[in-house]
């Protein structure tokens, strides 16, 4: 017998990232094979925007693709949000060339004050939001606390693009394949202040940090690469990832859904482990234990260079609480 459909709504549908998403989650890259989904694609009330919109429903009914089993296309956060299980929250302002990801915070925040009523609201009873839209930490939180009937573990933000870029940067220094590189962890802000781990991130099993021992490597170009890597690719592209980010969204969704093996980095309200302030959404390493369940990794060692730097971009977090103080 075939699953019930999973209805996934995806704000900012007809938008870069968009583009690049909508054809994973139908083809069941993100939610696995035998499982249907209900596309419900909200946009802004603009017209050309949702034009846009039309056209890019219009591409998803040409792939035929037979788990996509209905689209639901509005600029209505309410209808959008009704009985969604999942809520990817992307649509918001990319930053440009110059700018740092919590520039974008008071145009961007308020977007998820009515977003997260929404969910609240209309969406389903297991309803779980991830957002992107930048600077998504902060984004969810204002999202979480907009939707105080949903529990705080169902929202998250997204730093697996950073733990991609990491296992891909540590894979090429090896030599080895990125599959060699596992629990590859991120703390902290998705912003130039994160923190690639070397110690926990492991390749062939080993901290990262005993196979490549060029410690000024690590705390130098491998850090500032992972940390800068968004700001790169606007400087190349003009434009920021979006197949990547697109990606990382299909992996973060698909580890949680499903379950995996190992751990992966998880933006999640803190419960104030490793000294990261309760209440603030911080990317850790985290145990997908399958059916969405997840939990923090505990136990974990950093080195002294790590942990300063763990309660910097902790601090940062704080700020950004602060500045959108009036919308929690
Ligand atoms: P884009 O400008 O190409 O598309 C954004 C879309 O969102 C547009 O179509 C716009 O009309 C729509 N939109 C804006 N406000 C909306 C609202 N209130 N409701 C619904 N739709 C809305 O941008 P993009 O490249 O797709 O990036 C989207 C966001 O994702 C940006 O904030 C970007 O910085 C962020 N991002 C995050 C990560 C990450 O790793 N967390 C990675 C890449 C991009
Ligand atoms: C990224 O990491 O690529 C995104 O957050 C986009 C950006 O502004 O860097």
């Amino acid at each position: 017998m075939s699953k019930a459909p999973l209805r996934v709504a995806v704000t900012g549908a007809a938008g870069q990232i968009g583009y690049a998403l909508l054809p994973r989650i139908a083809s069941g890259a993100m939610f696995g094979p035998d499982q249907p989904v209900i596309l419900q694609l909200i946009e802004i009330p603009v017209e050309k925007a949702m034009a846009a919109l039309q056209g890019v429903a219009m591409e998803l009914e040409d792939c035929a693709f037979p788990l996509l089993q209905d689209m639901v296309l509005t600029s209505d956060v309410n209808v959008g949000f009704k009985d969604v299980n999942w809520a990817l929250l992307v649509g918001s302002k990319p930053r440009g060339p110059g700018m740092e990801r919590g520039d974008l915070i008071k145009e961007n925040g308020p977007i998820f004050t009515g977003q997260g009523r929404a969910i609240n609201d209309h969406g389903a009873s297991d309803v779980r939001t991830v957002v992107v839209g930048n600077p998504c930490n902060t984004n969810a939180l204002i999202a979480m606390h907009s939707a105080p009937d949903v529990p705080n573990d169902r929202f998250t933000a997204m730093t697996r693009l950073d733990q991609n870029r990491a296992m891909a940067q540590l894979a090429t220094k090896a030599g080895v394949a990125s599959s060699d590189v596992t629990n590859a962890t991120i703390w902290g802000n998705h912003s130039a202040t994160q923190v690639p781990d070397y110690i926990n991130t492991k390749i062939g099993g080993k901290p990262a940090s005993e196979v490549i021992t060029d410690m000024d490597w690590l705390r130098g170009e491998f850090f500032t690469t992972v940390q800068k890597r968004g700001a790169a690719i606007i400087a190349a592209r003009g434009l920021s990832s979006a197949m990547s980010a697109a990606n990382g969204l299909v992996d973060h969704v698909r580890d949680l859904f499903l379950g995996c093996e190992g751990t992966r980095s998880v933006c999640v309200p803190s419960d104030g482990s490793y000294g990261v302030t309760e209440g603030l959404i911080s990317s850790f390493p985290v145990r997908c234990t399958g059916d969405n369940g997840y939990e923090i990794v505990q136990g974990l060692e950093l080195d002294d260079f790590l942990q300063e730097r763990l309660v910097a971009t902790v601090a940062e977090l704080a700020g950004e609480k602060d500045v959108v103080a009036d919308l929690l």
